[in-house]
């Protein structure tokens, strides 16, 4: 079979990584990959949001299966471009994606089925934001309806900061359209929870919890990025808590979908809260998390591509998928300075033996030498029987593996460890 997996992150070389073991899978095409992903797949110059593009690759190299893994592509219906054409794909369809595409349509969705949540106003007028901010209970929360590369969350302690993130989404529309309109919703507190699951419209199946480390700094301090680390299982979703999620928050959404006509088909994440009033939802995504895939394929113990194949024909009901016990922690390198500006093309040294626990995001080939080429440079995975050996494995690998303006956090898993 000839596979092609969209995007070109260290979510996409987990991916690709678990998708070689299946025996059936001839060449693996990377859409557009990245300079370490190049070790595992064949890297095609295409960028991801090139739905024309794609779908000509497809056709022309007589691609069997396609996954569509990053947000941008799917919420632009990059699913539904490929289907048309006849190549089956792993991923929600356009109509599907719009749980992540708009957060007001899933704040109205989850408030519709009852789905717990924090409670949120929704405004199109700036004005009518600002003045609702000057008696609304603070901390709050201001969200960007659209995506917005992961940055359109502003979580505010003071009324200024509210104001100024109103401004900044809808009067500056730093953005773009996806500021448009805004969510203004409630704070919640607790510990965070991503669950991946396999859903194919009408079954779910949860895969192992992961708990994300998105603040740049040790101890949770300074600004927010894409995620500097993840651990799974993540030890506060017990099985009491996932059981509640099952019922409230997992099957009423899948079947909410359905009834909305939107039947979602692929990989849904739910970014849980586990509040003291119970788990709420604080976010959908309808794709895999990155870095959480980093920590939850090398648990998968099933085969993924018989997994996404049933997930897309609609009898995962059949489907067996297994977890291995024990877990997985995965610390990723950035360039010093990441969120913010940082230098680019510094060479990257992996020693062989660490190689294949190594997922690259951010990196090119220039004269056949690995150099960084994005702030998340790559992460680095250990499986442990014990969290606090797969901690351990993890760092002292991290340890092993040199380029200039390195840095980490030193405390992914600490939270969790402390529990
Ligand atoms: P998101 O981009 O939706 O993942 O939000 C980014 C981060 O903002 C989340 O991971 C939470 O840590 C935080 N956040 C989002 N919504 C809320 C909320 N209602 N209360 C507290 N924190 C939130
Ligand atoms: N790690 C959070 C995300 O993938 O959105």
């Amino acid at each position: 079979m000839k596979i092609m997996v969209i995007g070109g992150g260290g979510r996409e070389h987990a991916i690709i990584r678990k998708i070689r073991e299946n025996p059936a899978v001839e060449e693996i095409y990377a859409l557009p990959g990245n300079g370490g992903i190049a070790g595992d797949a064949v890297c095609v110059d295409i960028g991801a949001k090139d739905i024309p593009a794609i779908v000509r690759f497809a056709e022309d190299t007589g691609i069997d299966y396609a996954v569509v893994a990053p947000d941008d592509p799917l919420v632009l219906g990059c699913v539904d471009a490929l289907e048309e054409i006849g190549v089956p794909c792993f991923g929600p369809n356009k109509k599907a994606a719009i749980i992540e595409g708009s957060k007001v349509f899933s704040k109205n969705l989850m408030k519709k089925y009852g789905i717990p949540t924090a409670a949120y106003e929704v405004f199109d007028d700036p004005q009518a934001a600002c003045r609702y901010l000057e008696t609304a209970p603070i901390p709050t929360v201001v969200k960007a309806d659209g995506l917005a590369l992961g940055k359109g969350v502003t979580v505010a302690m003071t009324r200024e900061e509210a104001l100024g993130a109103v401004r900044e989404i809808m009067e500056d529309r730093k953005f773009g359209e996806s500021g448009s309109r805004i969510v203004i919703e409630e704070y919640l507190e607790g510990p965070e929870v991503s669950v991946l699951s396999f859903t194919d419209g009408e079954t779910v199946v949860p895969m192992v919890s992961s708990m994300d480390h998105k603040r740049a700094l040790d101890g949770d301090q300074g600004p927010n990025t894409g995620g500097m680390g993840t651990v799974a299982p993540n030890p506060f979703y017990t099985e009491e808590v996932a059981r509640v999620c099952m019922d409230r928050i997992l099957l009423p959404t899948i079947r909410a979908m359905k009834a909305e006509g939107r039947e979602f088909r692929g990989c849904l994440y739910f970014g849980l809260m586990i509040t003291k009033d119970g788990p709420k939802v604080i976010e959908y995504n309808c794709r895999f998390g990155d870095p959480e895939t980093q920590v939850v394929l090398p648990l998968l113990e099933s085969d993924l591509l018989t997994v996404m194949q049933a997930v897309t024909a609609g009898r995962l009901r059949d489907c067996p998928v297994r977890f291995r016990d024990g877990a997985a922690c995965c610390v990723v390198l950035a360039s010093a300075g990441y969120p913010g500006h940082y230098g680019k093309g510094y060479e990257i040294t992996i020693p062989d033996e660490v190689r294949q626990q190594v997922y690259v995001a951010g990196a090119a080939l220039k004269d056949g030498r690995l150099v960084t080429s994005g702030g998340r440079v790559l992460g680095v995975t250990a499986t442990a029987d014990t969290l606090a050996q797969a901690v351990q494995s993890a760092y002292e690998m991290a340890d092993t593996i040199t380029f200039e303006n390195r840095f980490c956090r030193r405390d992914i898993g600490k939270r969790a460890l402390s529990l």
